[in-house]
């Protein structure tokens, strides 16, 4: 099963995830075990980073480490490398390509990661791109609802913020369509709901979602209420404040099942009100979720540079 560059939901089946979590699971015991391996020794990843990130950087080189693998990276490239001689994204990545054996890449601008893919002769992993799709953060969103809900089929989901321009919930619809009888609630202040193309795309799988704007009128009907921040930095004029409809507080927990999950990409903002008493609920999953990140990119990388290897 090969699986070359990752760049979009779209491309990704759910037998490579069960592949993947089964590979996630391994690592996860891995590390408890002995800390990593040498699976990946004598090869390089490089991590470009043209937007700020604290998780899925910082994951994926720890993961590239802790299976023997060298990294290097360039954080904030957009003012710390050549960008700013004015060198294009393509040529970048086709120079990159001759050092690393993976380039994992987050850029501002939407399509950049497919842009990087066709030029490059290395696997581009898409770790953000602009409004666009944070492919990897999907695959750990799926594995975190598996280990806690311990199913992918008949999942109510509502989604709770920046639908607009948030992009890990337009993976997670993407890759939603691929499994049995999903259910979305699209919970979002008008002026940031789920772009048109996400919805043609819903509707063109059958995938049955409502748009409503109170949180409280869906959270006791849901298996995972995941909530995204204001995406302040895609937002040119007055940056949209989420009020009580669109937060999570100790009175909406009242109203979740008792399965329920409470998921985040992280980092919050004010989506979680008096996060003290929401953070000790066990329903609140969301550093658990960052935690996996780490296995499921151990996962990937495994799977991407040596998938015949032994852990
Ligand atoms: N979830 C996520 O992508 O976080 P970072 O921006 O910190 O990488």
């Amino acid at each position: 099963m090969e699986l070359k560059h990752v760049v979009g939901a779209q491309r990704i089946s759910p037998a490579v995830l069960k592949r993947l979590f089964h590979t996630a699971d391994e690592m996860r015991a891995l590390v408890l075990r002995e800390g990593g391996s040498d699976t990946l020794k004598r090869r390089v990843m490089a991590t470009l980073f043209y937007e700020p990130s604290t998780r899925t950087r910082l994951s994926f080189e720890a993961a590239m480490r802790r299976l023997g693998g060298k990294v290097i990276t360039t954080e904030a490239a957009a003012e710390f490398s050549s960008a700013v001689k004015g060198e294009r994204l393509k040529d970048t990545i086709q120079v990159v390509g001759g050092y690393a054996d993976v380039i994992v890449l987050r850029h501002k601008k939407q399509g950049s990661a497919a842009k990087a893919a066709s030029v490059s002769s290395v696997p581009i992993i898409n770790a953000g791109d602009g409004a666009g799709q944070h492919p990897t953060q999907m695959m750990l969103d799926l594995y975190t609802i598996q280990k806690e809900i311990g199913r992918l089929e008949n999942l109510a989901i509502a989604m709770v913020g920046d639908l607009r321009n948030g992009r890990t919930v337009r993976s997670l619809c993407y890759i939603l369509t691929k499994f049995q009888s999903p259910r979305l609630y699209l919970v979002s202040p008008r002026s940031l709901r789920m772009r048109k193309d996400i919805r043609a795309y819903l509707r063109r799988h059958g995938v049955p979602f409502e748009e409503c704007d109170d949180l409280r009128e869906v959270a006791g009907r849901v298996d995972v209420v995941y909530l995204t921040r204001v995406q302040a930095e895609r937002m040119k004029g007055k940056c949209v404040r989420m009020n009580g409809r669109f937060q999570m507080d100790p009175s909406v927990l009242e109203r979740l099942q008792q399965h329920a999950i409470i998921m985040h990409p992280l980092p919050r903002v004010d989506e979680i009100r008096q996060r003290r008493l929401v953070d000790i609920d066990p329903r609140a999953a969301y550093f658990r979720q960052a935690h996996n990140g780490l296995y499921v990119r151990m996962a990937l990388l495994k799977m991407i540079l040596a998938p015949d290897a032994p852990l």
